[in-house]
């Protein structure tokens, strides 16, 4: 088939590819120059974990193609993915100028039917603005569907391919055939396709991101409790977890769930319900602890330095909001530095991959290291803000001897307390005895 993305952000970019790996021939469009030309080179323009492979397969297949002109994308594609960006508006709602911006002038161009796909994050009605937007110049016939993604960057590429099921908001027969057309490739092993209408789809996106942002709170909450009456929050999770109607993921505590989905989409489904006169009122709450969490450890710490951080140092492990990505958007560690670096401590940090973006946010407010124990000499302590892998079995020696204090505040609790504690490093983590 003929596909055009609109949009080469993360989600356009995973779409477009691992669309070109099943055979279609994609156009991707872009109106950023000097991106599209890195892409036609070959370079990627995200850090995704198996990307680089299929993206250099199709574009030397000639199945995947760069464009800056949305004319030429609309005039190849019979299926029109938009992956535009939706940020977060000054009042928590979405900001959709991008995407009406482009329907607006779709209109204008398509000459022949065309289905219109909406793949970004959009409040419920949004498809039904994209026809109205489209509607006003259009001379061919098109549909509009809504098909939300539920990619986790870091497993984007896997995610896409072997998806759990697809979600399809259409009410055009045409429409609903061309994508379960263009989706059957990938739910061979029996996953479903699942078509409902327009306003359910867009729902569906919001209510699951933000049911996970409420379970990964509830257990925040719990393992706060925990800390107050003596119980190991690990244990609780595992007694919880096994309960096949909980499930044992999204259930792990820490200093808070970060990213570019999750808390925008927590936020701007809250506004949107208040949009609709109704509140949620779980949500509110979910928003007011994740805030909390994300500077958790920072009592603690001041706790341990009697409420003294001035020139202190801090080695931190960990800058991107999660393991297997760059991205550094709403990242809790750097809540937690802007608190340090407030009462005057100085900072030190090792990231694999998220060095560069937060050297390019803190202009050398921030040392940086090569490696993760380079950045614990002449540090007081350590702290773990993403759960990398490299950082789950330490030398625990070496830290020791590098640290002028023998203490790790743990925001992702790595490490069993007894392990670390046979050491001679006191040890705060979350949820657990400290
Ligand atoms: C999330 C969803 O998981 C995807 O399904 C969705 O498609 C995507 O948002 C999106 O809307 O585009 P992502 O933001 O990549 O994916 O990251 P997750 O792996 O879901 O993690 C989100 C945050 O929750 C991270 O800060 C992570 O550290 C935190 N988290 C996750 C916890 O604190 N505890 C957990 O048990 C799980």
């Amino acid at each position: 088939m003929k596909i055009s993305v609109i949009g080469t952000g993360y989600v356009g970019l995973v779409t477009g590819t691992c669309l070109a790996e099943t055979g279609n021939e994609v156009v991707c469009v872009d109106i950023n120059e000097q991106k599209v030309q890195k892409m036609r080179n070959g370079e990627v323009p995200i850090y995704e974990p198996h990307l680089d492979v299929l993206f250099d397969r199709n574009i030397k297949a000639g199945r995947l193609i760069f464009s800056t002109s949305l004319k030429e994308g609309l005039e190849h594609g019979e299926v029109i993915f938009l992956a535009l960006p939706t940020p977060e508006d000054e009042d928590g709602s979405a900001d959709l100028s991008y995407v009406l911006g482009v329907a607006e002038n779709i209109g204008n161009i398509i000459t022949d039917y065309k289905v219109i796909v909406g793949k970004s994050t959009v409040p419920v009605g949004t498809a039904e603005k994209v026809r109205e937007a489209i509607s006003k110049n259009a001379k061919s016939t098109f549909d509009v569907v809504s098909n939300p993604e539920f990619l986790r960057e870091g497993f984007a590429v896997d995610d896409f391919l072997k998806p759990e099921r697809i979600v399809i908001g259409s009410s055009s027969q045409r429409a609903t055939e061309l994508m379960e057309k263009l989706y059957k490739p990938f739910v061979r092993s029996g996953n479903p396709i699942i078509v409902m209408d327009e306003k359910s789809a867009e729902l569906t996106k919001y209510a699951a991101n933000a049911f996970l942002a409420t379970k990964i709170t509830f257990m925040n909450e719990i393992a706060n409790y925990c800390e107050k009456v003596g119980a190991d929050v690990d244990k609780v999770r595992i007694g919880m977890g096994t309960d096949s109607r909980i499930g044992k993921r999204f259930l792990f505590p820490g200093i808070g769930y970060g990213g570019s989905c999750f808390p925008k989409d927590v936020k701007a489904l809250h506004k949107s319900g208040k949009d609709s006169q109704y509140e949620f009122k779980i949500l509110d709450s979910v928003i007011k602890v994740n805030d909390n969490q994300k500077i958790i450890l920072f009592p603690k710490i001041k706790n341990y330095f009697n409420n003294d951080l001035q020139n202190k140092t801090f080695a931190i492990w960990g800058l991107a909001f999660k393991p297997e990505t760059d991205d550094i958007r709403e990242a809790p560690s750097l809540y937690l530095i802007d608190k340090l670096l407030t009462e005057g401590a100085n900072i030190k940090a090792f990231d694999p991959e998220a060095m560069d973006n937060v050297a390019r946010k803190y202009q050398g407010k921030i040392q940086f290291s090569k490696t993760m124990y380079d950045v614990l000499e002449n540090a007081d302590a350590l702290i773990i803000c993403t759960e990398w892998s490299i950082f789950r079995t330490p030398d625990f020696n070496k830290i020791k001897y590098s640290l002028r204090k023998n203490v790790i505040f743990d925001g992702r609790n790595l490490y069993d307390i007894s392990d670390v504690e046979k050491e001679d490093i006191s040890y705060f983590s979350i949820g657990r005895k400290d």
